[in-house]
C-alpha cells in the first residue's frame, strides 16, 4: 500500500490441487477464465526517475523506507518477467504503463515509450497471456504532481488525453484495462483516521514543490480526499470511454481495495462511514462497466475510534495484520451484492517470507473463491499479487509477495514452491 500510509489494509487444512472443483474453469463472458498474476510499472520497472514518487522516496523524512531504485530492473528484464508467466500456465498478466514515462512532458507523447509497451502487449499474446493494461497505478508524472494532482480538477482532461492516446498506441494488442488502481483507498483511509491529514504531509509537500520550482505538488494519496475522489469519479468514466473508443472490444473497469470489515460493538458508525465514503460512490461508478477489481489481503475490525489489534488467534502476514485466506471468498459475495459489474479478483496474495504459509494461503483463498463461483458470483479472473518479490511502495524491499524471488544486486529471478503451486492448482482448475 502507497506513500505513508501502512496496508490496513487458516482456515481449515491445506486443500489438494487434484480435488479442486472445477466450476472456475470458464468465466461469465463465455471467455476462458483468467489465471494469471498482478505487477505495477513502479514497483518493478526501476528508474521511473520522472514520476511523483520517485521524487517522494528521495526527500528526507518523507517516511519510505528506501527509494525504489533499480526495482526488479523489469524495464530491462520483461522478457524473462513473460517467461515466467508463460512457465506457470497462465493465461493473464496484469501490469500497468507508465504515464511518467509515456508523457514526460505536458502533451509531448514518448512514441518509443509506447512501442515498448506495445512489445509487452504482444510478446504476451504471442505465449496466449492476454494483457491486463493498467493505465494508473498510483504513480503520475511529476509534472502534474506539480499543477495540484489529483486535488486539481485540470488532472481529468489530462488524464483522459493520456488514456487515449496509450491506448490507440496499444489498439487491439489489450483486452482487458483497468483505469484507476485503488482509488478508494484515500478516502478510505481518510475517514478511518477521523477525517485527520497526516501533519507530516503538509512539510513533505512543500519540500516536493519546492524541489520542482512549483507553488504546490499534490501525489495521488495526498491532498483533500475528498476532492480527490470527485476528480477521479469525474475521470473514470471518460477514461473508460476513451479506451474504448481505441479498443472496441477491451473490456475496462477499475480496481478497488476491499479488506474484509465487520465491527466490534461500538465500531458500527465507521463501519457505516468507510462503507458509504469509500465503497459505495465507487461501487456506482463500476456499476455499468466490464467489471469490478477487486483487491483484498486483509480482514479489518473497527472500533469506535478506528482499527481493533488484530486478535490473539488470527492468521497474520509479515506486517502481524490478520490475513486469513477467508478474506477472498467473503468479500466477492459482498462485493456481488452491493455492484452489478462480474468480479475480477485483480489482487490477491499475502506478505511473507514462509513460502509454505503463501501455498497454504492461496489454496485456501482460491477454495472460497471456488465456492462463491458456484454459489452463482460472476468472477471473470483471479490475478495473484504478486509475480516477483518487488517494491512496496512506503515499506521498501523488505516485503514479500512474491511468487518469483529477485535478488537484489543481480536481479536474477528464482521461483519459489508457491510458483510451482500455482501451476499445478490452475492445471487442475483447467481440467
Ligand atoms: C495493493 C497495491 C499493490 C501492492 C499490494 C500489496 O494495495 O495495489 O501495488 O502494493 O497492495
Amino acid at each position: 500500500m502507497a506513500m505513508a500510509i501502512g496496508r490496513r489494509g487458516f482456515i481449515g487444512a491445506a486443500t489438494a490441487a487434484s480435488v479442486l472443483p472445477r466450476s472456475a474453469a470458464a468465466a461469465p463472458t463465455g471467455r476462458p477464465f483468467l489465471w494469471g498474476v498482478a505487477t505495477a510499472a513502479h514497483q518493478i520497472e526501476g528508474n521511473n526517475v520522472n514520476s511523483d514518487y520517485w521524487l517522494l522516496e528521495s526527500l528526507p523524512d518523507s517516511g519510505f523506507a528506501e527509494p525504489s531504485g533499480d526495482a526488479c530492473d523489469s524495464w530491462e528484464r520483461w522478457r524473462e518477467d513473460v517467461a515466467l508467466v508463460a512457465a506457470m500456465g497462465l493465461n493473464a498478466y496484469r501490469f500497468s504503463i507508465e504515464w511518467a514515462r509515456i508523457e514526460p512532458e505536458p502533451g509531448r507523447f514518448s512514441r518509443s515509450v509506447l512501442d515498448y509497451y506495445r512489445g509487452l502487449c504482444a510478446a504476451c499474446r504471442e505465449a496466449g497471456i492476454a494483457p491486463v493494461v493498467t493505465f494508473h497505478h498510483f504513480t503520475s508524472p511529476r509534472w502534474i504532481a506539480a499543477l495540484g494532482g489529483w486535488e486539481d480538477a485540470r488532472v481529468v482532461d489530462r488524464f483522459v488525453r493520456y488514456c487515449a492516446t496509450a491506448a490507440s498506441a496499444l489498439g487491439d494488442l489489450v483486452e482487458y484495462a483497468c483505469t484507476f488502481n485503488e482509488p478508494n483507498a484515500q478516502v478510505t483511509s481518510y475517514v478511518v483516521a477521523g477525517g485527520r491529514q497526516d501533519p507530516r504531509e503538509t512539510r513533505i509537500r512543500a519540500e516536493a514543490a519546492r524541489a520542482l520550482g512549483s507553488d504546490r505538488f499534490c501525489a495521488f494519496f495526498q491532498g483533500d480526499a475528498f476532492r480527490v475522489r470527485d476528480n477521479i469519479l469525474a475521470a473514470h468514466p471518460r477514461a473508460v470511454a476513451a479506451i474504448k473508443a481505441a479498443i472496441p472490444k477491451a473490456r475496462v473497469g477499475m480496481t478497488l481495495a476491499l479488506q474484509q470489515l465487520s465491527a466490534a460493538p461500538g465500531g458500527e458508525g465507521l463501519l457505516r462511514r468507510v462503507r458509504a465514503e469509500g465503497r459505495v460512490p465507487f461501487f456506482a461508478a463500476a456499476d455499468n462497466d466490464d467489471f469490478v477489481g477487486v483487491q483484498s489481503y486483509n480482514r479489518d475490525v473497527f472500533g469506535p475510534a478506528g482499527y481493533l489489534p488484530t486478535p490473539a488467534d488470527a492468521e497474520r502476514d509479515a506486517s502481524g495484520q490478520d490475513a486469513s485466506p477467508g478474506v477472498l471468498g467473503a468479500v466477492v459475495r459482498d462485493v456481488h451484492g452491493a455492484c452489478h459489474a462480474p468480479i475480477f479478483v485483480t489482487e490477491n496474495g499475502i506478505n511473507t517470507r514462509d513460502d509454505t504459509q503463501r501455498i497454504r494461503h492461496l489454496r485456501t483463498s482460491i477454495a472460497g473463491l471456488d465456492a462463491a463461483i458456484r454459489d452463482g458470483v460472476p468472477v471473470l479472473g483471479y490475478l495473484h499479487w504478486s509475480l516477483l518479490d518487488n517494491f512496496e511502495w512506503s515499506s521498501g524491499y523488505t516485503p514479500r509477495f512474491g511468487l518469483v524471488a529477485v535478488d537484489r544486486y543481480t536481479f536474477r529471478r528464482t521461483p519459489k514452491p508457491s510458483a510451482a503451486a500455482y501451476r499445478d492448482l490452475v492445471r487442475a482448475h483447467r481440467g
